[in-house]
C-alpha cells in the first residue's frame, strides 16, 4: 500500500497532464472548427447564424460532446456558397454533409478524403460543376452518397467501388460520360443505384448481378449499349428497373424472369430484338410492364397472364405478331393496355370484356380483324379506346363514335356507320352474325331520324342491367340487415337504419339536392344535410353526375359501401344506407354537428371548446377507429386517406373517421402496391418510392393528424426541421397551439407530452420503427407515466427519443 502511493499519485499527474493535454487539443480544435466555418463563407450573419454565438449552437450545425462538429445541414438558399471554401481537412469528426441549397458551386476537391468519418454525403440540387475526384473513394464509411441534380462531367471514378459501406448511390441528372465502372459490383449493400439522365456510354456490366441487396436501379436516359448482362438474374431482390432510352441490344435475357419481385419494369426506347421471355409469367408481382419502342417480335407471350399485378401493359412499337393472348382477361388488376403499331392479327378477344379496371385500350395499327366485340358497349368504365389502322369491319354504334371519337375508328377499311364519318353500311359489309340486340338496324336503315330515339332503348336496357348486376354484387358482399326499394322501377338501394327512409324522402328533404343544404365538397362529391320526415337528421354524400360516369368516382363510391358495411366501430362513421340510381348516387350517414377536424381546429370560434381534453379525446378516438380497422378486421382495413379533412365530430366533439373513398382491403400476400393515394402532407414518405400500401401509412398519417390536433394547425414546418435534424432545441410548448394555455393539471399535462411523443414515434421515416395502432391504442389507454419535468422545459428531442417516460414504475 505505502510503497504504492508514489506511483499512484505519478499515475494521477500523467492522467491530469493528459487530460489538460486532451482538453486543449480540444480546444485548438474547436478554435479550428470556427475559424474554417468562418472562412467557408457559407453562414452570414443576417441570414444563417449570429456568427459572435458559439458556432455549435448555430441552427445547422451539431457537435459531440467534445465541442467538434458531426454534422452539417443547410437547406437555406440565401446564401452563395461556393464549395473549394470549405476547408475539409479541417473536420476530422463530420458525419453528415448536407447542402441542398441550389447555391452551392464550384468542383468538388480532392482534399474531402479528409473527411474520414463521413458517412452521409448529400450535395443534391445544386451548381456543381467539373469532375468527381477519385478520391472519394477513401471516403470508407459512406452509407448515403448523393450528388445528382448538378453539372458534374467525366466519368465516374473506379474508386467508387471502395464505398463498401454505400446501401444508397445517386449520381442522376448530370453530364457524367464514360463507361460504368465494373467496380460498382463490388458495393455488396446497395439498396438504391441511380445513374439516369447522364452521358454515360458502353455495356452494363454484369458485375450488378453481386449487387444481392438492391432494390432499385435507375440508369435510364443514357447512351449504354451492348445487351443486357444475364447476370442481372442473380441481384433478385430488384423491385424497380428502369433501364429505358438507352441504345441496349440484343434479346431480353430469359434470367431476367428470375426478378421475381420486380414491380416496375421499363425497357422502352431502346434496340431489343427478339421475343419477349414466355417465362415473363414468374413476375408476378409486376404492375408496370413497358417494353415500348424496340424491334420485338414474335407472340406476347401467353404466361402474361401470370401477372396476376399488372396494371399497365405497353408492347406498342414493336413488331410483335400473333393474337392477342386470351389469358390477357386473367389480368384483373389491368387498367391500360398498350398495344399500338405492331402486326398483331386475329380478332379481339372477348375475354378483355373481363377485366373490371381497364379504363384504357389502344390497339390501333395493327392487322386485327373481325367485328367489334359487344363487350366494349358493357364497359362503362372505359375511358380511352383506339381501335384505328386495323381490318376490323362491321357497323359500329354510334353511341361509340360519340364517346370516343370517329378517329379512334378510322383507317379500317370494313368499319361502317350511317353519317357519323364512316363508309355508309351496305349490305355486303355488315357482320355475317350481326349482333343480336341491333339486328332491326338492317332493315330500318333508311329511317335512321326515327331511330335515333328507339336507338337509345337498348342502350337504356344495358345501363339498366349494369346497375342491376352491380346492386347484385353489392348485396353478395354486404352483410347488411336491409330491405330493397324498386319503386318507380328505377331506385335501386339498401337502407341499414331503424325505420325506413324512402328515395323521395331524400329528395324532398333536400328539395331535389338544393344547394342551399351543402354543408361540405369532399375528395369524391358533396355532402348535403337532410332532415327527413321523423325528425332525424342524417348526412348525404353524393356524386355529381358528371363524376358518376367517372370510372373512378364510380369505384371510389362502391369502395366506401363495400368498406364500410363491414365496419362497426363507436368512433367510425356510421353508414345508414345507400342508393344508387341512374341520375345520382349517394351515401346516407349519421349527421356529424360539428363537422370536419380540419375545420374545427380553424375556426377560432371553436378553439376554447376543443381544450386539451377534447384533444387528448379526439386523438384517442381515432387510435381507437384505425386500431379496429387494423386489428380486428380480416383482412385488415388500411384508410389511405387519414387527414384532419375525414376526422368528423359530433356534437360531444368525439371523433369520428370518414370518407372510406380510398380505403383498402389487405391481403396478407404482397400484392398491395398501389398508385399513391391520399391528402398532400399526410402521405407517408415511403409510399412514394415503395408504393405499398401497409397499416403503417395510416399510422404515418395519423401521427401528421395528432400534430395538427396539438398544434391547432398543418405540423409542416416542424416535420421539415425535424426530417432536417438541425433544431435539437424545439421546446414542446413552442409547438404546442398559442391560442390554448398551457394546460396545468398534471394528467392533462401527462396526457399532451405523451400524445406528442406517439405522433413522433408514428412520424419515423422507417414504417417498421413505427408502433401499430394497437400498441398506441395501448399506450394511451395506460396512460404511460411521464417523469415529472416542467412541460416548458421538455424538447421535442427529448420527446422523440423517449426519454421522457418511467421505463418500468413511477411513482408520481
Ligand atoms: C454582420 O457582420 C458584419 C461584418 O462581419 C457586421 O458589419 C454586421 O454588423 C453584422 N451584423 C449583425 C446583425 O450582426
Ligand atoms: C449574438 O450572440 C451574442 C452572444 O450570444 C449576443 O450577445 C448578441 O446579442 C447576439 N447578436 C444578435 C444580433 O443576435
Ligand atoms: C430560395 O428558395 C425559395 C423557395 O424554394 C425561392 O422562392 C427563392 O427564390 C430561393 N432563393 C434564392 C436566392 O434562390
Ligand atoms: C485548411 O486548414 C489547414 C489547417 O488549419 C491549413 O493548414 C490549410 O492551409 C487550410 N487550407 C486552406 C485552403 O485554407
Ligand atoms: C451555375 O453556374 C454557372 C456557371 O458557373 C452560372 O452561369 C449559373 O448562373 C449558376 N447557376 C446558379 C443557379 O447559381
Ligand atoms: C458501345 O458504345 C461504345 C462507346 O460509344 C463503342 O465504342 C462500342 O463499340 C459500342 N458497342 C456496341 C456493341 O455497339
Ligand atoms: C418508360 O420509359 C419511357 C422512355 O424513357 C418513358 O417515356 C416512360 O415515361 C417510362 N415509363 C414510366 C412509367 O416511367
Ligand atoms: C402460370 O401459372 C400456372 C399456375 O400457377 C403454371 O402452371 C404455369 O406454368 C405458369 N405459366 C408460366 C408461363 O409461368
Ligand atoms: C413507331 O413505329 C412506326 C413503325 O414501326 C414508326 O414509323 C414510328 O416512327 C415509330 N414511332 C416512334 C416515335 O418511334
Ligand atoms: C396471323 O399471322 C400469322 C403469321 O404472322 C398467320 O400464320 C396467321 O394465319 C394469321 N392469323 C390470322 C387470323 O390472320
Ligand atoms: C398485315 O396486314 C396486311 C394487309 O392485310 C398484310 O399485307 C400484312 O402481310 C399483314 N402483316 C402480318 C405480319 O400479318
Ligand atoms: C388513334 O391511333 C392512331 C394511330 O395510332 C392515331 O393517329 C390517332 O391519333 C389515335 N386517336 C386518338 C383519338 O387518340
Amino acid at each position: 500500500m505505502v510503497s504504492s502511493l508514489p506511483s499512484t499519485s505519478k499515475m494521477l499527474f500523467v492522467w491530469a497532464t493528459l487530460s489538460i493535454l486532451v482538453a486543449v487539443s480540444e480546444l485548438s480544435r474547436t478554435k479550428l472548427e470556427r475559424e474554417a466555418l468562418l472562412q467557408s463563407g457559407w453562414w452570414s450573419n443576417t441570414t444563417t447564424a449570429n456568427l459572435t454565438s458559439d458556432h455549435c449552437k448555430w441552427k445547422s450545425i451539431i457537435c459531440n460532446k467534445a465541442g467538434s462538429i458531426t454534422w452539417i445541414t443547410l437547406h437555406n438558399n440565401e446564401t452563395k456558397r461556393e464549395l473549394h471554401r470549405f476547408n475539409f481537412s479541417c473536420f476530422p469528426n463530420l458525419e453528415h454533409l448536407n447542402v441542398w441549397s441550389d447555391t452551392l458551386s464550384g468542383s468538388i476537391p480532392p482534399t474531402i478524403a479528409a473527411l474520414s468519418k463521413l458517412n452521409y454525403l448529400h450535395l443534391s440540387g445544386n451548381n456543381l460543376t467539373g469532375i468527381i475526384p477519385k478520391e472519394i473513394g477513401s471516403l470508407r464509411n459512406l452509407v448515403t452518397l448523393d450528388l445528382s441534380v448538378n453539372n458534374l462531367v467525366g466519368p465516374i471514378p473506379s474508386t467508387i467501388g471502395h464505398l463498401r459501406s454505400l446501401i444508397y448511390l445517386s449520381l442522376e441528372f448530370n453530364n457524367l460520360n464514360g463507361l460504368l465502372p465494373q467496380e460498382i459490383g463490388n458495393l455488396k449493400d446497395l439498396s438504391s443505384l441511380s445513374l439516369r439522365n447522364n452521358k454515360l456510354v458502353g455495356p452494363i456490366p454484369s458485375t450488378l448481378g453481386h449487387l444481392t441487396k438492391l432494390s432499385i436501379l435507375f440508369l435510364d436516359s443514357n447512351q449504354l449499349n451492348g445487351s443486357i448482362p444475364p447476370e442481372i438474374g442473380t441481384a433478385n431482390t430488384l423491385q424497380f428497373m428502369e433501364l429505358s432510352s438507352n441504345k441496349i441490344q440484343g434479346t431480353i435475357p430469359h434470367e431476367l424472369t428470375q426478378l421475381t419481385q420486380l414491380f416496375f419494369l421499363n425497357l422502352s426506347s431502346n434496340l431489343l430484338f427478339g421475343q419477349i421471355p414466355t417465362a415473363i409469367g414468374r413476375l408476378y408481382n409486376l404492375d408496370h410492364l413497358e417494353l415500348s419502342y424496340n424491334k420485338l417480335s414474335g407472340p406476347i407471350p401467353t404466361g402474361i397472364g401470370n401477372c396476376s399485378n399488372l396494371e399497365k401493359l405497353i408492347l406498342s412499337n414493336n413488331s410483335l405478331s400473333g393474337n392477342i393472348p386470351v389469358e390477357i382477361g386473367q389480368l384483373q388488376n389491368l387498367n391500360l393496355l398498350d398495344l399500338r403499331h405492331n402486326f398483331i392479327n386475329g380478332t379481339i378477344p372477348s375475354q378483355l370484356g373481363e377485366i373490371p379496371s381497364l379504363t384504357y385500350l389502344d390497339i390501333s395499327r395493327n392487322n386485327l380483324s373481325g367485328n367489334i366485340p359487344n363487350f366494349l358497349s358493357g364497359m362503362s368504365w372505359m375511358s380511352f379506346i383506339n381501335l384505328s389502322y386495323n381490318h376490323l369491319e362491321g357497323e359500329v354504334e354510334r353511341y361509340f363514335i360519340n364517346r370516343y371519337s370517329l378517329e379512334a375508328f378510322i383507317g379500317n377499311k370494313g368499319l361502317c356507320c350511317e353519317f357519323c364519318g364512316l363508309p355508309h353500311c351496305t349490305v355486303t359489309t355488315v357482320p355475317a352474325t350481326p349482333p343480336p340486340i341491333f339486328n332491326y338496324k338492317k332493315k330500318h336503315r333508311k329511317t335512321h331520324i326515327l331511330l335515333v330515339p328507339v336507338l337509345t332503348v337498348p342502350l337504356l336496357f344495358a345501363i339498366i342491367i349494369a346497375i342491376l348486376c352491380l346492386f347484385k354484387r353489392m348485396k353478395r358482399d354486404t352483410k347488411f340487415n336491409s330491405t330493397t326499394t324498386t319503386k318507380s322501377g328505377d331506385v335501386f338501394s339498401i337502407w341499414n337504419f331503424d325505420g325506413r327512409i324512402a328515395y323521395e324522402d331524400i329528395i324532398e328533404a333536400t328539395e331535389d339536392f338544393d344547394i342551399k343544404y351543402c354543408i361540405g365538397t369532399g375528395g369524391y362529391g358533396s355532402v348535403y344535410k337532410a332532415q327527413l320526415p321523423s325528425g332525424k337528421v342524417v348526412a348525404l354524400k353524393k356524386l355529381h353526375r358528371s363524376e358518376s360516369e367517372e370510372p373512378t368516382f364510380n369505384r371510389s363510391f362502391q369502395n366506401e359501401i363495400c368498406v364500410l358495411s363491414k365496419l362497426r366501430h363507436r368512433n367510425i362513421v356510421k353508414l345508414y344506407g345507400f342508393c344508387i340510381h341512374k341520375k345520382c348516387m349517394f351515401l346516407i350517414y349519421k349527421y356529424m354537428e360539428r363537422g370536419s377536424l380540419f375545420c374545427a381546429l380553424r375556426n377560432n370560434g371553436e378553439t376554447s371548446e376543443l381544450n386539451w381534453t377534447n384533444r387528448v379525446n379526439i386523438i384517442k378516438g381515432i387510435a381507437h377507429a384505425l386500431s379496429y380497422m387494423h386489428h380486428n378486421c380480416t383482412p385488415s382495413i388500411v384508410h389511405r386517406d387519414i387527414s384532419s379533412n375525414n376526422i368528423l365530430l359530433n356534437s360531444e366533439l368525439e371523433a369520428f373517421v370518414a370518407d372510406f373513398g380510398t380505403a383498402r382491403l389487405l391481403n396478407d400476400d404482397s400484392s398491395n402496391r398501389t398508385i399513391v393515394a391520399g391528402t398532400y402532407g399526410y402521405i407517408a414518405p415511403e409510399l412514394a418510392y415503395t408504393m405499398v400500401v401497409t397499416t403503417k401509412c395510416d399510422v404515418y398519417s395519423f401521427g401528421v393528424v395528432v400534430l395538427e390536433v396539438l398544434m391547432g394547425r398543418h405540423p409542416q414546418e416542424l416535420l421539415s426541421s425535424l426530417s432536417s435534424s438541425t433544431d435539437q432545441n424545439i421546446k414542446l410548448i413552442d409547438v404546442l397551439d398559442q391560442r390554448l394555455l398551457l394546460p396545468v393539471d398534471h394528467t392533462v399535462v401527462q396526457d399532451v407530452v405523451l400524445a406528442s411523443s406517439i405522433a413522433l414515434a408514428c412520424l419515423h421515416s422507417e414504417p417498421k420503427a413505427r408502433p401499430t395502432m394497437k400498441r398506441v391504442s395501448q399506450v394511451i389507454d395506460a396512460r404511460r407515466k411521464i417523469v415529472p419535468t416542467p412541460i416548458h422545459e421538455i424538447t421535442v428531442a427529448q420527446l422523440q427519443r423517449q426519454e421522457m417516460f418511467c421505463v418500468d414504475d413511477c411513482d408520481n
